[in-house]
């Protein structure tokens, strides 16, 4: 059951920066998204075309898109969650747009300033426009297994998220443990819920590592199948609307742990933490990978 290839969504520039109080410049996200590309990921989010009064860090969206040096066979995403943010989006020619939903009601008017329903009804006209601009489209399924307001969350409202998207043309979903409290089977449901909508090649799991959990969570879902996965380098992230949520599980952890069970990525981990490293400087601090560290570690020995 376990998948022979893995392909790895680098969401650091996006989920990752959008989270920091320091302001980083336009060069050096453009710069982290040339070295992520240079360790071989093929699949990078880069920014979002959200309101910049919601979320300053990602208003240089443009720019930042503008500024990258693209990759043949490197894919390049970014949130859209209305019209205006897609017709911004199009406009800097992404291969494909996130639309973001929650599977938590208070959640979803904390993030997007709208019920679930309403954010579905808002999504359609978002997705149908970039299809037809021919951009693939995918979804995220926020508080996929918790909710910071509401606790735990119930399999079946991922379930019925995912039913929506797809009726809409979303052609991939991702399972999205925005807090990090999902333990393996919780995680599993979760993505069960998504995979009664969507063939197993068109799900994601997007883990947040508050808890620790995340690795065990990405462990689990690869026994369902499961080869995508969101991951963060230097496991930068969280979400501005979900205090207290740290980082998505790091790139490198991954990477390490598909490594040892022979798997391949494509990536090189060495560039991949040197990537890490970069990031990290530019936000003054050591990367939140035990690997990157452990590893950095025995660099400085050597
Ligand atoms: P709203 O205030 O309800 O929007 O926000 P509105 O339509 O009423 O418009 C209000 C103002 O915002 C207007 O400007 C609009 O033009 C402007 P004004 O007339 O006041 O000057 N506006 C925009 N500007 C730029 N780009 C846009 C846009 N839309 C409206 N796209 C809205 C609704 C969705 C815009 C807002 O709530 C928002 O931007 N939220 C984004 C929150 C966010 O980015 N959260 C983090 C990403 S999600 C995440 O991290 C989870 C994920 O990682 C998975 C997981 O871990 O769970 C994906
Ligand atoms: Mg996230």
């Amino acid at each position: 059951m376990i998948p022979q290839r893995v392909n790895l969504v680098d969401v650091g520039p996006r989920d990752g920066l959008q989270n920091e109080a320091q302001a980083l410049s336009a060069a050096t996200k453009i710069e982290l998204v040339h070295r992520l590309q240079a360790a071989g990921l093929k699949d990078i989010e880069v920014t979002s075309f959200v309101s910049p009064k919601w979320v300053p860090q990602m208003a240089d969206n443009a720019e930042v898109m503008a500024g990258i040096t693209r990759q043949p066979g490197v894919r390049y995403a970014v949130l859209t969650p209305n019209m205006k943010g897609l017709e911004a989006a199009l406009l800097s020619h992404p291969d494909e747009v996130v639309v973001f939903g929650a599977a938590s009601e208070t959640f979803s008017h904390k993030n997007i300033n709208c019920s679930i329903a309403e954010s579905l009804e808002r999504f359609a006209p978002v997705v149908a426009a970039a299809r037809a601009a021919g951009v693939a489209v995918r979804g995220a399924i926020s508080c996929a297994v918790g909710c910071p307001f509401e606790g735990t969350v119930p399999a079946q409202a991922v379930g019925e998220v995912a039913r929506s998207m797809r009726a809409m043309g979303v052609q991939h979903v991702g399972v999205a443990d925005t807090i990090g409290v999902g333990t393996p089977r919780q995680v599993q449901a979760a993505m069960e819920a998504a995979l009664a909508h969507y063939p197993i090649d068109a799900v994601s799991g997007h883990f947040h590592d508050t808890y620790g959990q995340a690795l065990a969570n990405t462990l689990a879902a690869l026994h369902m199948g499961v080869w995508q996965f969101d991951t963060s380098v230097a496991g930068l992230g969280g979400c501005p609307y979900a205090k207290g949520a740290t980082g998505n599980v790091a790139t490198e952890d991954v990477v390490f742990m598909l490594r040892g069970m022979g798997i391949d990525t494509g990536i090189d981990l060495d560039a991949l933490i040197d990537a890490g490293v970069f990031i990290s400087q530019a936000l003054g601090r050591s990367p939140v990978s035990r690997v990157a560290t452990a590893l950095l570690k025995k660099r400085a020995a050597a």
